[in-house]
């Protein structure tokens, strides 16, 4: 791609447009003229932005006419990136990850692969107190330091928004550290080099990840703890809650007091929701509202029927049955139930140590019965609802913001067949 400035002549106002684009696969809603297929696939397309707003979608033979013409009438100059065949598709909202934190456990990581469970290591205080530990004694500038890096790595593979919670920090101080850290992210990613490839940070506060060790007697303060003092002092800070729903983390009637305090502070809610066993996260994410439940691995047919009535998004994370070695979600039950279906790293230092949304597309094929259409919905537009911002982001569509991933592939469908490569060239987001 290479930006350069023109003079506009278009009753359209813009200040960008990208053109001799190979393939656009808008994975629009309502049906863009010209495009074909579940995903409003457009052949030799051009778009055109205003303001980070996307104003029209095109034939490339359009464009020249519209705007890249010369006019005395109009002096503003639009920036023209030449895409150069390239295939473009939104760029993938990763909506379930956990990326800020300090430490490794490749050691676990081994001792699982040797036959210890991630429960075993969790009741053995390991786990995610483990990282626990290791970011309570970590700096913010070693915090935030090791943030930008994979927030780099995801973008180098096609992310342009993410969701990261915390929860390693497990006490009021590390875990505001941590949230604070989160809101910086997006303000540090607004400056140069990064302010046409910015990644948008949504936070999400998961003080219930696990109980940490100074509670491990009396749970129940700390839950008092969570809803009485980090959640009023959070307000504002992070756009979720969630809660990590599990017989090893915390019970139905926890998570149920948790998130409905967190309900009524206006935080949106999310769960992890029966990963590791039934735990009825998924029903309680139905009965509260959630906008998501993730993982879902042994959630029941009712809890499904539940959650689409309710509206509530399932997060398939394939990372983690990948890492843990365990069944994939079937994706197939999830699509056939009528839910929206979203795909989702969940990178984090347990039990998906994976930056890479493309990966996690390869196995949403190749493990879990999903189409290349449903696969790369699931990682954009599904994303989105995901984090109740699928009327701005997530497919190529007038009037949403231009968060793309430029491909270096000649057709689409080489997604998922060329595998274990990064076929992402660079993203390009204009604010
Ligand atoms: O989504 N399940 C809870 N949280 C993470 C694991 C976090 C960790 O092991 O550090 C997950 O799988
Ligand atoms: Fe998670």
């Amino acid at each position: 791609m290479t930006p350069n400035q023109s003079q506009p002549s278009s009753t359209i106002q813009a200040n960008i447009v990208i053109h001799n684009i190979g393939q656009l696969v808008t994975i629009a809603q309502s049906p863009i003229q010209g495009a074909t297929g579940p995903l409003q696939v457009l052949e030799h397309a051009a778009l055109a932005v205003h303001n980070g707003i996307i104003v029209w979608i095109g034939p490339d033979d359009d464009a020249q006419p519209k705007f890249l013409q010369p006019a005395p009438v109009n002096t503003d100059g639009i920036t023209i990136v030449d895409a150069q065949g390239a295939v473009v598709t939104p760029g993938f909202v990763d909506s379930h990850t956990h990326l800020v934190f300090a430490g490794d456990r490749a050691e676990e990581f081994h001792l699982r692969r040797a036959g210890v469970s991630y429960g075993e290591l969790l009741a053995q205080g390991r786990g995610i107190l483990t990282t626990m530990k290791a970011t309570r004694d970590a700096s913010t500038e070693t915090l935030l330091a090791l943030a930008l890096s994979r927030l780099d790595s995801m973008r180098s593979y096609g992310t342009t928004t993410v969701e990261v919670k915390t929860g390693y920090g497990l006490n009021t101080v590390t875990e505001e550290t941590c949230l604070r850290i989160i809101n910086t992210l997006n303000t540090l990613e607004e400056r140069p080099p990064h302010h046409h490839n910015q990644i948008r940070v949504v936070p999400t506060f998961l003080g219930a990840h696990s109980v940490p060790p100074e509670y491990k007697e009396r749970r129940n303060e700390y839950v008092d703890l969570i809803v009485e003092e980090m959640l009023p002092a959070f307000v504002g800070l992070a756009r979720f809650c969630d809660v990590f729903c599990e017989r090893e983390a915390f019970t139905l009637e926890e998570s149920r007091r948790i998130l409905t305090r967190a309900k009524e502070l206006g935080y949106l809610l999310k769960v992890h929701a029966d990963q590791l066993s039934p735990s009825g996260g998924s029903q309680l994410a139905a009965e509260l509202g959630a906008i998501s439940a993730d993982h879902l691995d042994h959630a029941s047919d009712a809890e499904l029927a539940a959650m689409r009535e309710a509206g509530v998004v399932a997060t398939l994370l394939p990372g983690c049955s990948y890492t843990l070695r365990t069944p994939y979600p079937p994706a197939r039950r999830f699509l056939d139930a009528g839910l929206h279906v979203a795909l989702a790293t969940d990178f984090n230092p347990g039990t998906s140590y994976c930056e890479n949304m493309q990966m996690i597309l390869d196995l949403a094929m190749s493990a879990m019965g999903m189409s290349l259409e449903e696969a790369l919905t699931a990682a954009t537009l599904n994303g989105a609802r995901a984090l109740a911002l699928h009327d701005q982001i997530g497919s190529i569509e007038v009037g949403k913001c231009c968060e793309l991933a430029f491909w270096s592939i000649q057709d689409y469908h080489e997604i998922g067949y060329h595998f274990g490569v990064n076929l992402v060239q660079s993203v390009l987001v204009q604010k």
